[in-house]
């Protein structure tokens, strides 16, 4: 066996640099690899034909309408993008204290996952249970007269808003709130209205994270009183993190997610062995809006940096990982 002292010493030498000599070998000996089936596409629906608008703190990153949205995921598709998260930009006229607008059958959502679905059978796709887009105070639960976000009560109106995914043609539902046991009541519900097939990815640690704030833009949701700490995770916590995703197990979630990603790869890795299930990561807005900010004042390589970032979500552990920085990855990966 040879010593690390051995370096120095008049003995054979570890020459660590061997393994690094050429492009060829870095490549053999590579531990962990990018491809695009890795990747989930995040998309913002407006209604509308046609239909595009820019997000300013995503730079790079649009909202768009549903026929817009097909064109652009089968695009991706051809080269390896597999799957789409679907989050919808709702009018704030259609807002309401109770959120009666996540249940409409005539939603924007709906549509746009049924639309989809026709004309992209093979693609999978993915999409939030959670009552924030639709409330006109923000919060992702029904929130009482004390300004109280209700958990059970709130339980109820997600169900109603997966079965009816369920029935447009998603193929995993998100639930993305933190309210406790809503992964098993969704699951018994999906079951007993004959969706057996349909699955579960549950944000099971969400934390309260500022690096939301481009994502809220992107939707127009504002938090109109309170923060979001009774229901996401506090950001020094991991050990609440593992119990929440274990939980999730339990309940029967198919995919656990942990969120945001890069300022959490210790909750990723530790997670990693404690669960035979698959792990997804978001790689949020706030984490792309950074790097895009620098990238345009010229201080770093934004492609670079989102490989450098992305790789280090799979090193520790994710096999699954949201992202808007699709297009440059893919052009990293292309290269
Ligand atoms: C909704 C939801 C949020 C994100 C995904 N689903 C925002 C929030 O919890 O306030 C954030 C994603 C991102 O920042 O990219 N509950």
């Amino acid at each position: 066996m040879l010593k690390l002292e051995a370096h120095s010493a008049g003995s054979i030498p570890i020459r660590m640099r061997r393994n690094r000599k050429s492009q060829s070998i870095r490549k053999m000996v590579q531990e962990t690899r990018l491809s695009p089936e890795d990747f989930v596409a995040p998309f913002f629906v407006i209604e509308g034909e046609n239909k595009t608008t820019p997000i300013p703190s995503l730079p790079g990153v649009h909202r768009f309408s549903i026929d817009r949205i097909i064109q652009e995921a089968e695009a991706l598709y051809e080269r390896g993008i597999q799957s789409v998260a679907l989050f919808p930009v709702i009018d704030p006229a259609l807002k309401t204290e109770e959120a009666e607008e996540a249940w409409n059958p005539d939603g924007l959502l709906f549509k746009a996952i049924f639309r989809i679905k026709q004309e992209l059978p093979d693609l999978c796709i993915m999409a939030d249970v959670a009552l924030d887009p639709f409330t006109t105070h923000g919060h992702d639960g029904l929130v009482n007269q004390k300004g109280e976000i209700l958990n059970d009560e709130t339980i109820e109106c997600l169900i109603r808003m997966a079965l009816m995914q369920a029935e447009a043609g998603i193929d995993f539902v998100a639930p993305s709130d933190m309210m406790d046991g809503r992964i098993g009541a969704i699951r018994q519900a999906l079951d007993k209205n004959g969706y057996p097939n349909v699955g579960i990815l549950a944000y099971s640690a969400k934390y309260a994270s500022s690096l939301y704030g481009p994502f809220r833009e992107a939707l127009n949701v504002r938090l109109q009183y309170g923060d979001k700490k009774t229901y996401q995770l506090d950001p020094a916590n991991s050990r609440e993190a593992l119990l929440e995703a274990l939980l999730d197990e339990q309940e029967g979630a198919d995919i656990l997610m942990i969120k945001p990603a890069t300022y959490y790869l210790d909750v990723i890795a530790k997670l990693r062995e404690r669960t035979q299930r698959p792990i997804a990561a978001y790689h949020v807005s706030g984490e792309y809006a950074m790097v895009m900010a620098a990238h345009q004042a010229g201080w770093l390589d934004a492609g670079k940096v989102f490989y450098e970032a992305l790789l280090s979500i799979k090193r520790a552990g994710a096999d699954i990982i949201f992202t808007y920085a699709i297009p440059q990855i893919l052009h990293q990966l292309e290269m």
